[in-house]
């Protein structure tokens, strides 16, 4: 496993974090706490020094187990040397928010605190190393109110650090507050398909020192390169709608095209997970990547990707050719 510096916070963090939403238990379809366990206990075995959750993780339960597997290892949920990075949601309204939201009504002082305290006692720690807020819009740059109720919290040594996650539809909306230096870290998606925040957010981030966390780096598995478009999702697995109807069929002749690529480079190895993960820490932006991991094996694989030699400059050039915006409708 290496390691990079957590932009400005400074941590040494591993290459590759562990992603927590499916081991909550809600959203990935059945999910068993054993083998979440084992392939968490797995990943901090293989260096894994980073680990991203979220409070809607299975309301808490996601965190709970992060919690869990410290304290056998004689750790908090926060304080080091393994950094767990939490999200608080907006209060109720439409995810993502709307234009004309309010930031101190979806992301209040009062709440904010009392979903830290919430994060505090199921994560079992004295202070959280990153929270983030779980979404964001543009228009909230204005008056960004939410940061200065979590920068008192800093000062009063709730949080060590803070970060917001990208709107899907949005990804560069996070730079004017990274210039005016109010965030120590971001959480982005970047992958072959969606390369937008190469544009300006990982370069804004680069010259700020803001720590630049990767998520959905298999575009929810489709880089893997396992899915056909017979593929059939379990119930209860949020991919049922993600991948509805013509999108799975489009998706899966796309990763295709990318596995072509893969297979005619010089690189060795050549397993679709690895390149994507690797397609990822190529950008010298990025901190840390935290692919989803279910199981053991998906552990093993995951992190053997940051043992590998760096993708060539070649391969990697080549892979920017399948940048697919899906917002585009006037695209071919
Ligand atoms: N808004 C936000 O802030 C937000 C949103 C999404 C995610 N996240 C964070 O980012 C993390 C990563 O995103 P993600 O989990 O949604 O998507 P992802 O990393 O693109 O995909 C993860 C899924 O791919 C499959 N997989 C993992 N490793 C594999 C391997 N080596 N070979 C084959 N299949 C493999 C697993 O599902 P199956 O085995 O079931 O296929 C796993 O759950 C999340 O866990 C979460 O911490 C944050």
């Amino acid at each position: 496993m290496r390691y990079r510096t957590f932009g400005r916070i400074g941590w040494n963090v591993s290459e590759i974090g562990f992603g927590a939403w499916a081991i909550g238990g809600d959203a990935w379809g059945h999910q068993d706490d054993n083998e979440s366990l084992a392939a968490l206990r797995r990943a901090l075995d293989l260096g894994v020094t980073f680990i991203d959750t979220a409070q809607v993780y299975g309301n808490g339960h996601s965190e709970q187990l992060i919690a869990r597997v410290l304290k056998e290892r004689g750790q908090r949920g926060g304080g080091g040397p393994i950094r767990v990075a939490t999200k608080i949601p907006p209060a109720n309204g439409v995810w993502p928010p709307l234009p004309d939201d309010v930031c101190g009504e979806r992301y209040p002082a009062d709440y904010l605190r009392q979903r830290v305290e919430q994060s505090l006692r199921d994560l079992d720690a004295e202070v959280l190393d990153l929270v983030q807020l779980h979404t964001w819009t543009r228009a909230w740059n204005r008056d960004p109110v939410a940061l200065e109720t979590f920068q008192q919290l800093k000062k009063e040594g709730k949080i060590l650090a803070i970060g917001i996650s990208t709107p899907e539809h949005d990804q560069n909306s996070l730079t004017g507050l990274m210039r005016a230096d109010l965030l120590d870290s971001v959480q982005v998606i970047y992958n072959i398909f969606e390369q937008e925040p190469a544009a300006e957010l990982l370069h804004v981030a680069q010259q700020h020192n803001v720590g630049v966390i990767v998520r959905v780096v298999f575009d929810e598995g489709s880089l893997t390169g396992k899915f056909t478009s017979e593929a059939a999702f379990a119930e209860g697995d949020f991919r049922r709608g993600y991948f509805r109807g013509e999108r799975l069929a489009e998706t899966v002749r796309r990763v295709e095209q990318v596995r072509e690529t893969i297979q005619t480079s010089q690189d060795d190895p050549k397993d679709m997970p690895s390149v994507a993960i690797r397609f990822a820490l190529k950008h010298p932006a990025v901190s840390v990547v935290i692919p989803g991991m279910r199981t053991v094996k998906q552990a093993e694989l995951n992190c053997a990707a940051s043992d590998q030699d760096p993708l060539s400059d070649a391969l990697h050039q080549a892979l920017k050719a399948h940048i697919w915006r899906r917002a585009d409708w006037y695209q071919d």
